[in-house]
């Protein structure tokens, strides 16, 4: 169970892929949990739930963590994006363009927390080697095994930007 934070006001204001949002339940569930069931998005995912498969990966103040394992309250003042947020009007993220290319889908149920770890690499590493995508993908779990495709995919997300795509 997430350690109990203390919050003011008895409200969660929060902000999830750049929409406020001030929740007045929830503060007892896990961010996973509140995001789910509190604000609506159900994109990310719940497997073990206890840390271990990263299905449920979010980016929380820029940082890839397992939602599971984080109490609800820490969302308060907090910036939140959720695979919902990683499209946007112009189409969808490089790296679920590439996802679909490279067939690095398959049940598709770890597909946003993958993508979630792969877009904030990116962020932080535009160029990062083979090592160090699979690195960055060591909390992140594939009961499908459909890990070459899934490197794959970020693979051809950093020579398309590359080529200047
Ligand atoms: S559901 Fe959170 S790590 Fe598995
Ligand atoms: S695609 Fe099925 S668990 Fe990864």
């Amino acid at each position: 169970m997430p350690e109990k934070v203390e919050y003011p006001g008895g409200v969660i204001q929060t902000r999830v892929n750049g929409k406020d949002y001030t929740l007045q339940s929830g503060f007892e569930k896990t961010l996973l949990r509140l995001l789910r069931e509190d604000v609506g998005l159900t994109g990310t995912k719940e497997g073990c739930a206890e840390g271990e498969c990263g299905a449920c990966t979010v980016i929380l103040d820029g940082k890839a963590v397992m939602s599971c394992m984080v109490p609800a309250a820490r969302a308060h003042m907090a910036e939140i994006r959720t695979v919902e947020g990683l499209a946007n009007e112009a189409g969808l993220h490089p790296v679920q363009e590439a996802f679909v290319e490279a067939g690095a889908v398959q049940c598709g149920y770890c597909t946003p927390g993958f993508l979630m770890s792969a877009a904030v690499l990116l962020e932080e590493l535009p160029q990062p080697s083979k090592d160090q995508i699979k690195q960055a993908f060591t909390g992140n779990l594939c009961r499908c095994t459909g890990y070459y495709s899934i490197i794959d995919a970020v693979e051809r997300t950093i020579t398309r930007k590359a080529e200047g795509g």
